[in-house]
């Protein structure tokens, strides 16, 4: 059986474009493949999350994950601090990673623009962490958007290079994995582009119904259609985006025609819209509050997880320590 990995970061909360772009995916192939869910908390301490706030975000994440189908009978669910052994492959790669190659990567350089007060270490070879946590399980398959792209293809050279280097195949290359369908690109409510990319603009599995309805209302509209079957502009395209991943084949068809021959509402179709978003996230949302408060369960969940993942990345470095010349006196 293939191993799929996939990293979360372990800031902010879910929202329906991480729900339609990967998640659901998640939840599907958790039967058919070996699959490592894991949340990145050594990753954002490249930002410096307070200590008060560190735990609660790592928790909130993972309660939202479980509570949204990932399921850790089936499937390794952890915490990346759990497991030693990411890190000390951490600084194993390090040796082997070129401070020109990791300079040279996108999200590098966009960090650096963005904050150039925090140009730190970690923030560099932050891909040789993503590496470390994808080789350490020795993956085939990874999932990741285009912005994340070129870490993977680093991560394949950093696989082939310690290989090579060491004359012996430890590493496979890790792939991405794509799903039937390909990515849904899941738009905001605020016209500009991507959910998620802007604040405000979007619609969380942990919103309550009221919450939604009013984000939903408030969604930006133009004055309506002129002419019929005119092309839809963006912001009201956008709202057909949502309603085809949330409403009946019927439904959509419905706002379809009314649009096509000018006598859309807006009003109306938002209200359909929140109705059935709220159908799709209100049970997920019961089930966060119950997972969220239910300390006893969530330290289950992290202790089994930990230990399968820490078994798995265990007998990878047992292998990449004997590659590298450790030997025990
Ligand atoms: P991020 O926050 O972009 O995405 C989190 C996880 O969601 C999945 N994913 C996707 N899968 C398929 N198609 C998409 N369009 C898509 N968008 C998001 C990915 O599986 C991703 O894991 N730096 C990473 C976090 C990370 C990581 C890793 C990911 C740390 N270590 C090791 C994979 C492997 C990130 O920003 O992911």
């Amino acid at each position: 059986m293939d191993t799929v990995l996939s990293g979360i970061r372990s800031t902010g909360h879910l929202h329906l474009g991480n729900y339609f772009g990967a998640l659901r995916n998640f939840v599907r192939i958790q039967d058919s493949y070996r699959c490592f869910f894991f949340i990145a908390d050594l990753h954002s301490l490249t930002t410096h999350p307070h200590p008060s706030d560190f735990h609660a975000g790592v928790k909130t994440i993972l309660a939202e994950y479980l509570a949204a189908g990932l399921d850790p009978e089936k499937s390794a669910i952890y915490i990346q601090s759990d497991v030693p052994e990411i890190s000390e492959l951490y600084v194993l790669l390090n040796m082997l990673a070129y401070v020109g190659e990791l300079e040279r990567t996108v999200t590098f350089k966009e960090k650096v623009r963005q904050n150039p007060n925090n140009v730190n270490a970690g923030l560099l070879t932050y891909p040789v962490l993503m590496a470390s946590d994808i080789l350490v399980h020795r993956a085939q398959w990874v999932p990741v958007g285009k912005d994340q792209e070129q870490h993977l293809e680093l991560a394949r050279v950093f696989a082939r290079r310690f290989n090579n280097m060491y004359g012996a195949e430890v590493f496979p290359e890790p792939r991405n994995m794509t799903f039937p369908g390909g990515a849904v690109k899941v738009p905001g409510l605020d016209g500009t582009g991507k959910m998620g990319k802007s604040n405000g603009n979007g619609i969380y599995l942990y919103d309550d119904e009221k919450t939604i309805t009013k984000k939903v209302m408030k969604a930006v509209t133009d004055s309506g259609p002129t002419e019929p079957d005119s092309p839809m502009p963006e912001v009201i395209e956008n709202l057909f985006t949502l309603l085809k991943l949330v409403s009946t084949p019927d439904t959509v068809e419905y706002f379809t025609g009314k649009w096509n021959d000018c006598s859309i509402r807006y009003g109306d179709l938002k209200k359909q819209l929140a109705k059935d978003i709220c159908n799709v996230t209100l049970p997920i949302k019961e089930r966060i509050d119950a997972i969220y408060n239910d300390d006893a369960y969530l330290s289950k969940v992290v202790a089994s997880g930990r230990e399968r993942a820490r078994a798995s990345a265990a007998a990878t470095l047992a292998e990449v320590r004997k590659a590298v010349g450790f030997k025990p006196f």
